[in-house]
């Protein structure tokens, strides 16, 4: 008997979550584009030149509103980074690593004084924020904070595909006639969001994709890259998402490695068992 109720009880949990899954499910944005990345798969790895690429973007473009305050500049020389370089033992002794982050003023107290001062970074040095704190970014921002990108490619769902879509030609559109932005707002199609209150047209027919308070950050020839592609703005968009997916999965590199040794190892030993079983049960009838 009590075997019937819980098969019953199942069977009405199952049907329970059918009929409310199409409510939940429902897009209110487009799904991010497919991108081909070089990570993905389980033999994937980060394209260095894509990675130095991206870093220029992020430099130039996007810190100026978004911090990465869990990035170091010296994980830059780890390997799998955009600066790795296997004969620098330790990416804090990397030129590259040295030189990028010398370029940057970062906050400091002096010693002696206590007074507060601006020195140059050390390898050691995390990305200095743009903002002194988050007042200061949303007074800038028309009242929205630039989230740190620290782990937004692994925070949102569809990572990297997601923050290239958000910033690439086919993200920002003029919003539909119906749709009344305040003035600092944009028309996204990928960001999530629900218009309807904003929307006067058919209720029925409400935009998909939803309002966000970053101007477009992109365009062609935004940046000039050192290895001479072109930066036009889908490539810059790429270039930027898989730096910040690195940034976010900075080891994901080495875990691959790591698993197919040990897939490697676990195949010879295998191998290995099945050749003593043969031996020591030779001349055994089973
Ligand atoms: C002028 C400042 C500014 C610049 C430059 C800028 N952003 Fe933003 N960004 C913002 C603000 C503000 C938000 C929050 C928007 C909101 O919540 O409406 C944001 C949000 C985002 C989001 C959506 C985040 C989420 O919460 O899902 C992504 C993705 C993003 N930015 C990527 C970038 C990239 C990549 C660059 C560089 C190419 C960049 N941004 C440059 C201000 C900026």
């Amino acid at each position: 008997m009590l075997r019937k109720v819980t098969v019953w009880a199942a069977a009405l949990g199952v049907l329970g979550a059918l009929a409310v899954t199409p409510v939940i499910a429902a897009t209110t944005h487009e799904e991010p584009a497919k991108v081909h990345w070089s990570f993905e798969g389980p033999f994937g790895t980060f394209d260095q030149q894509q990675l130095q690429r991206g870093l220029k973007v992020y430099r130039e473009v996007c810190s100026a509103c978004h911090s990465m305050n869990l990035v170091s500049f010296q994980a830059l020389g780890d390997p799998g980074g955009p600066f790795f370089e296997a004969k620098y033992k330790k990416s804090s002794e990397n030129p590259y690593v040295k030189a990028f982050a010398k370029d940057f003023q970062i906050d400091d107290v002096d010693t002696d004084t206590g007074d507060k001062i601006k020195r140059p970074g050390t390898p050691a040095d995390h990305f200095p924020a743009p903002f002194a704190n988050e007042y200061a970014a949303k007074a800038s921002n028309g009242g929205a904070i630039p989230p740190d990108m620290s782990l937004l490619a692994k925070a949102r769902e569809g990572g990297p595909a997601y923050i290239y879509s958000i910033v690439s030609a086919e993200g920002y559109k003029a919003p539909p006639a119906g749709l009344t932005l305040t003035p600092g707002q944009h028309y996204n199609i990928y960001m999530p969001g629900d218009l309807s209150g904003a929307w006067t047209g058919d209720p029925n027919k409400v935009p998909i994709g939803g309002v966000i308070a970053m101007p477009p950050p992109l365009a062609d020839n935004k940046v000039t890259y050192d290895d001479g592609t072109k930066a036009t703005q889908d490539q810059e968009a790429k270039d930027v998402a898989a730096f910040l997916y690195w940034a976010a999965e900075p080891k994901q590199d080495q875990r691959k490695q790591i698993g197919l040794a040990v897939m490697i190892y676990l195949l010879v030993f295998t191998g290995l068992l099945y050749a003593v079983y043969r031996k020591v049960w030779k001349n055994e009838s089973h």
